[in-house]
């Protein structure tokens, strides 16, 4: 079976075809334009889509050599909606229009499950922890569609507050590879930014949900970057890239360990944007636990991440109506 993935939820326009295999073909536009503002533009976000979606998918079909696939896939939520609904919309009149089957897409579930993707690849359960832009959870998979969050940020997440900590450095967007390449060359013991502990059944103000010590913050590390970058004295790039990026990574390995130690679980999947970042990826690999990390270009936004779980979810005799709306908000396995 050929699946089609269609990824339009943010600032990336990809298509991808994923068959028995593995992925055959993988094609991803990351939009130019939103550079000059240093963020995301959800209006410009969505008419790139419009303008881009054909060619992106056409590029797929026939990189992959088939003229139709055998299904198709696209993200319904969460995301911008203007540019959800691109992908969205192309993907169920594709869908129609080649009489085959559909599938509406978590992308959260596409990041979660992307590890699936590889050789070797986790086995049911596993955890996942999923670091993007707007992300960062730590979740127990312990089936196809069925997923626990063990954790998650309270404030920022993990990508947002490499992306904020860029635009203070006066470095690039989006800010995370900027920030990874720059602490190649620090010292990441150089200053001792804090490693945010939570406090369990505190509740975050206007939420139901009840804190466990598995969550993160990142908003209080990002204020003392802040804090060290207005000092008098002048600072190092590097030293401030590498010890905000440890004390990141710190965060992240420490909720993995306890929650792999909590449920007895020993591999873990890394997905999302921050899974590219190179000290993160050394860290996991050297947990004592078997890590299935992704190759970088499957970790940032992609269409085969899509097809993945529209493939898992044929295969298993699943099919979403063609009047599927997009979700803002959804919460992977609801
Ligand atoms: O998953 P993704 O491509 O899009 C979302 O769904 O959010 O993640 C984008 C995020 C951005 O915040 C970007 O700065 C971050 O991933 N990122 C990185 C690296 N590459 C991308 N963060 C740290 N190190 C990297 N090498
Ligand atoms: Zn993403």
């Amino acid at each position: 079976m050929y699946v089609l993935g269609i990824e339009t939820s943010c600032d990336e326009t990809a298509a991808s075809v994923v068959g028995p295999d593995g992925v055959i073909s993988d094609v991803i536009h990351t939009q130019e334009v939103h550079v000059e503002y240093g963020g995301v533009v959800p209006e410009l976000a969505g008419r790139a889509h419009a303008e881009q979606v054909v060619a992106t998918v056409r590029a797929a079909l026939d990189r992959a050599g088939i003229d139709k696939p055998d299904g198709v896939a696209a993200t319904a939520g969460p995301g911008l909606m203007g540019a959800v609904l691109v992908g969205l919309c192309f993907g169920k009149a594709a869908a129609a229009g080649w009489g085959v089957p559909f599938i509406g897409v978590n992308h959260l579930e596409g990041h979660l499950l992307s590890a699936l993707l590889e050789d070797p690849a986790p086995t049911f359960p596993f955890l996942a922890l999923v670091v993007s832009g707007g992300h960062t959870t730590l979740y127990l998979a312990r089936a196809l569609g069925e997923y626990e969050v063990l954790g998650q940020t309270v404030d920022d997440a993990a990508g947002e507050a490499y992306d904020k900590v860029a635009r203070m450095m006066g470095l690039g967007y989006p800010g995370g590879p900027f920030v990874d390449k720059l602490a190649q060359s620090g010292n990441p013991a150089a200053i001792p930014f804090p490693r945010t502990a939570i406090q369990a059944g505190s509740r975050t103000r206007g939420s139901k949900r009840v804190r466990t010590d598995l969550d993160m913050s990142f908003s209080g590390l990002k204020t003392a970057v802040r804090t060290h970058l207005e000092r008098a004295d002048g600072w190092s790039g590097p030293d401030v890239a590498a010890s905000f990026q440890e004390a990141v990574t710190d965060v992240l390995c420490d909720r993995v360990m306890k929650a792999a130690r909590r449920h007895g679980i020993d591999q873990i999947a890394l997905a999302g944007g921050v899974a590219a970042n190179s000290r993160l990826r050394e860290r996991v690999a050297a947990l004592p636990l078997q890590a299935f990390i992704p190759p970088r270009r499957r970790c940032t936004d992609n269409g085969s991440m899509i097809a993945n779980v529209g493939r898992l979810r044929l295969a298993t005799g699943q099919r979403d109506p063609l009047d599927m709306g997009a979700r803002a908000n959804w919460t992977p396995g609801t």
